[in-house]
């Protein structure tokens, strides 16, 4: 975050009570019922959860005992048996939802489609025994890199219902990060499309899958393409499968698979301070349960309300809070494939205009950008159907908050700010849109059952205003189990940085926080060396490690800078190899080399060429500094560590 976003969020002061209006119909109305619910959990965290999952699920069998804690790995629901994808299709068909829209999809070319509760039953159903037929099992992982069109959602449901893990890679993802990332699941089949519209343009995912198998991935047998751009694209006889044809053939009755509460639900891939991503494992009840009460209370949902979050699927938001959560509300979900663009800036507001969406859910700095592109394009829409409106990805600033508040939400939606991470599953700091008064820049305070602290390194809390790191003190349904193959690094990196206090082990979610005079908490932003660039998390080990894989670069750090719009944006120091010399076509050569290893997300706002980096006398390079000289400030800190001061003034006068 930026010096000034810093300061403003200090000094922001303002309180937004929910409006009466709202509170007289919300399931949580007052301060006194939230501290009710938060009281209850906390006195019987396993109680509170038990008696939830027995009302708001279907069970095929009852569990046992509800949390088995062996610090730090959690089992949930023990021997339950449940399938998501029952919880999300079936089990509304014998109600008035059978015919109700279960997914509102808008393309970005402007074609649509509506799926009701029965027809994406079908769907998933026909799915499920497509890629049964394509030799997946329980327990196999699929991975899915997909355009936001129904089949992604479609998909990941017909992979839970037949028990295989689905393994969702964002589509902005180059064919090379997509190859890690199969490679690492081991996946046995990728389901993908021959393209997606993105600005205007078609994104060849067949292509870039294509890629990533014959880079090097031996466990794929299988892909199977949707058809979306209709452009011409290579399929592999016996490798590849049309999935128009294949859903021509397969019948259409898949019953659920009867999964164990703690089967593997999905592996999703994040960034972390080392250059290979993470695979956050989920498993099936928990997730559940979790992902359905926080979409529940938090967006307060009604029978008749039309939500929208503007993520894609190939994030844990898509995951939690466009498919699982929303479905197994039974709530009506909206999916768009596009977004603003220089041809359509007004897009988002024609999408709520057209399908009267009620509730609304984007990230901060796509509220920045369309505080830039001018309030005329939501002016001439009607967003009266807006209710409320929430937020995701990164700290909101004040102004940002106060613009989405007025200009968006005319001044009557509450907002809720949601902090929580790939790893949490769901929402952990949030308002309850009918009790909590909201302040700008805050994500107030813990979902009932959520016990949240700010601690210094010790474990011990830090007074009031204090900074200091974000940390979960007890075990939640949703929780990452561990990382896919390694619970060596699920317990280094989650659980050992901050050592467990009197025997409790703390959470530590690598975010700096402070809670103010009221316990609200307020997200600083990362501790650790992961950046957040326009929301979405990438490690700086990631970019270095893309850099120096050009043959011209002998070494690269990698720190990011403030930026307006994104949050954050990538700022690369290169040191090249003795025969490159410095020119402007090689800045873009590896700007464009960032972009192949990783995606167009990564790519370096600004690349700078440099003889020498600043370094402590063990040859730790000193991020700190760098970071100073990226957003043009004076050097802070201590530089007696430092093994050449020449270097500093060398970067200075750059
Ligand atoms: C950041 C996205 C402040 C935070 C759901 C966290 C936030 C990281 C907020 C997780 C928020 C997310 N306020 N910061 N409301 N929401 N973050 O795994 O740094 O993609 O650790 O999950 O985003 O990013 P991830």
């Amino acid at each position: 975050m930026s010096e000034s976003n810093i300061e403003s969020i200090l000094q922001e002061k303002r309180v937004f009570n929910p409006p009466q209006k709202f509170a007289d119909h919300a399931a949580v109305r007052s301060m006194t019922e939230y501290q009710k619910l938060y009281n209850l959990a906390e006195q019987d965290p396993a109680g509170f959860w038990a008696k939830l999952a027995e009302k708001e699920l279907h069970w095929f069998k009852r569990w046992g005992k509800t949390l088995d804690w062996q610090p730090p790995f959690a089992k949930w629901f023990v021997n339950g048996k449940i399938n998501i994808s029952y919880n999300c299709l079936d089990r509304h068909l014998t109600t008035q939802r059978r015919d109700k829209p279960a997914l509102i999809w808008e393309g970005e070319p402007g074609d649509s489609r509506i799926l009701t509760y029965a027809q994406l039953h079908q769907e998933v159903c026909q799915m499920a025994n497509a890629i049964k037929q394509l030799g997946v099992k329980k327990g196999d992982r699929v991975g899915i890199y997909m355009p936001m069109i129904p089949e992604a959602a479609i998909a990941m449901l017909a992979c839970a219902r037949i028990g295989a893990a689905h393994s969702v890679v964002f589509g902005g993802f180059s064919a090379e990060a997509l190859k890690s990332r199969l490679q690492d699941a081991e996946a046995k089949l990728v389901i993908t499309a021959d393209g997606g519209w993105r600005k205007d343009k078609i994104v060849p995912l067949k292509d870039a899958v294509d890629q990533a198998i014959a880079l090097d991935v031996p466990t794929v047998q299988n892909v199977l393409v949707v058809q979306r751009t209709q452009q011409e694209i290579a399929m592999q006889p016996g490798r590849d499968h049309w999935w128009h044809e294949l859903k021509a053939e397969v019948s259409s009755n898949c019953p659920a698979e009867q999964m164990d509460s703690e089967d593997l639900l999905f592996i999703l891939y994040t960034s972390g301070t080392t250059g290979k991503p993470k695979g956050v494992v989920h498993t099936t009840g928990g997730y559940n349960l979790y992902t359905h009460m926080t979409f529940k209370w938090t967006f307060d949902i009604k029978e008749d309300d039309v939500y929208w979050c503007t993520a894609d699927v190939g994030w844990i938001t898509g995951h939690s809070y466009i498919v699982y959560g929303p479905l197994s509300n039974g709530a009506t979900t909206v999916m768009y494939e596009g977004a603003p663009r220089p041809s359509n800036p007004g897009c988002f507001w024609d999408v709520v205009e057209k399908y009267q969406v009620t509730i609304f859910y984007t990230a901060p700095t796509a509220i920045r950008a369309f505080i830039k592109m001018g309030d005329e394009h939501p002016n001439r829409r009607e967003l009266s159907s807006l209710r409320l409106l929430g937020t995701v990805g990164e700290p909101i600033n004040p102004e940002a908050w106060i613009w989405y508040h007025r200009v968006i939400g005319g001044e009557r939606c509450p907002i809720v700010d949601t902090w929580w991470q790939t790893e949490t599953g769901g929402f952990m700091l949030t308002p309850l849109p009918g009790a909590t008064p909201t302040k700008p820049g805050s994500a107030t305070l813990p979902f009932p059952g959520i016990v949240a602290d700010v601690v210094d390194l010790g474990g011990n809390p830090v007074g009031e205003n204090q900074g200091g790191y974000l940390v979960i003190k007890h075990p939640w349904p949703s929780m990452m189990r561990t990382v896919y193959k390694d619970d060596d690094r699920f317990r280094r990196t989650y659980w050992e940085h901050i050592p467990p206090k009197d025997g409790k082990y703390l959470y530590f979610a690598g975010d700096g926080a402070r809670k103010d005079e009221d316990g609200y908490f307020w997200v600083m932003g990362r501790v650790d060396d992961v950046m957040n660039i326009s929301g979405h998390r990438l490690g700086t080990m990631e970019v270095e490690s893309a850099l120096v894989s050009h043959p011209a670069v002998a070494e690269a750090a990698v720190v990011s800078r403030p930026d307006e719009v994104k949050g954050e944006d990538v700022y690369a120091f290169v040191i090249l190899n003795g025969t490159h010399a410095s020119s402007d076509e090689l800045k873009q050569e590896l700007k464009q080399h960032v972009v192949k290893e990783i995606g167009a997300i990564a790519r370096p706002g600004e690349i700078r060429f440099t003889d020498a980096l600043p370094k402590t006398r063990s040859g730790k390079i000193i991020r700190r500094f760098l970071r100073n000289l990226a957003a043009g400030e004076e050097l802070v800190g201590d530089v007696s560590t430092m093994e050449d001061l020449s270097v500093l003034d060398q970067l200075r006068q750059g």
